[in-house]
């Protein structure tokens, strides 16, 4: 099983936003998927349905009073299932610390029955989003386009290296997001980051400013379910980007380059 975590320095940049749905991508490509929500403010718990603010997760699995079975909850789609924050107590938030020893716990128990454990952080590289980076085989970084956001990356980029040369976590990359193609602004920003990082830093494909993440956030879906048949043409950009994260977070397999014949 491959870790992967989803960091950044600011809040808001679309974390959770790439986190869901790329996982969801990745899944409907094949891949045993768990996403696991670490941020105590339970941002996907809450982005998946509203009344998973009360469900147990990763909070009650660290007390140790329950199992990762008892706390795992299956989705919609087989091969993605999801661990909520749990913990949360008249609304409250919980302050129970999740160890780096409970979370090397759960990737060894998670990696009998899944290919990949996208984790979900809080802003910021201390704390708990630090322990997570310890245990992770990579990180992926979501930047907004926005020229304050470049100021932010060298920070990340040296919390990345320093935690390479104590657990060997990789740099699987960058992903911009909110970009606006009509803005100049943003546009900059992108060139900007494309020509300032080596190109195995930064992903090709971003995630352009959508209305349709405010609507899957109210409706408590990945975009790509907004519609059974006909999802926003947005949805698409994950299936891009879970394509090009695949050799970048080391999930191939040897029947990868099987060509398909149209006609037998
Ligand atoms: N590409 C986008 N276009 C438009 N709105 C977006 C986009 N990505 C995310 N959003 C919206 O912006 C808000 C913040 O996104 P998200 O929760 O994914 O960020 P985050 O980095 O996880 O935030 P936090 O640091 O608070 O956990 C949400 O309301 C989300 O619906
Ligand atoms: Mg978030």
């Amino acid at each position: 099983m491959k870790t992967v975590a989803v960091v950044s320095q600011k809040g808001g940049v679309g974390k959770t936003t790439l986190a869901l749905n790329a996982s969801l991508a990745l899944a409907r490509r094949g891949w045993r998927t768990l996403v696991v929500d670490a941020d105590p403010q339970g941002a996907i718990s809450l982005s998946l349905k509203k009344e998973l603010k009360v469900a147990l997760g990763l909070t009650e699995y660290a007390e140790g009073h329950k199992t990762l079975r008892d706390v795992l909850l299956p989705t919609r789609i087989p091969e993605l299932a999801f661990l909520p924050v749990g913990g949360i107590k008249d609304h409250r938030p919980s302050k129970v610390e999740i160890a780096e020893s409970v979370l090397a716990k759960l990737v060894d128990q998670a990696s009998e029955q899944f290919d990949l454990m996208m984790i979900d952080t809080a802003s910021g590289l201390r704390g708990r989003t630090h322990r997570v980076l310890r245990i992770a085989d990579y990180a992926v970084v979501p930047m907004q386009a926005e020229p304050l956001s470049v100021r932010t990356l060298q920070g990340v980029l040296e919390t990345i290296a320093e935690v390479h040369d104590q657990t060997g976590l990789e740099l699987a990359g960058i992903v911009l997001t909110m970009v606006q193609s009509r803005d100049d602004i943003s546009l900059e920003t992108v060139q900007e980051v494309w020509n300032l990082l080596p190109a195995e830093f930064v992903l090709e494909g971003f995630v352009p400013r959508d209305p349709a993440f405010l609507r899957a956030s109210a409706h408590g879906v990945p975009v790509s379910l907004l519609s059974r048949r006909r999802p926003p043409a947005v949805a698409a950009v994950f299936d891009s980007i879970a394509a090009e994260l695949e050799p970048r977070i080391g999930l191939q397999t040897e029947d990868d380059d099987d060509l398909v014949h149209l006609l037998d």
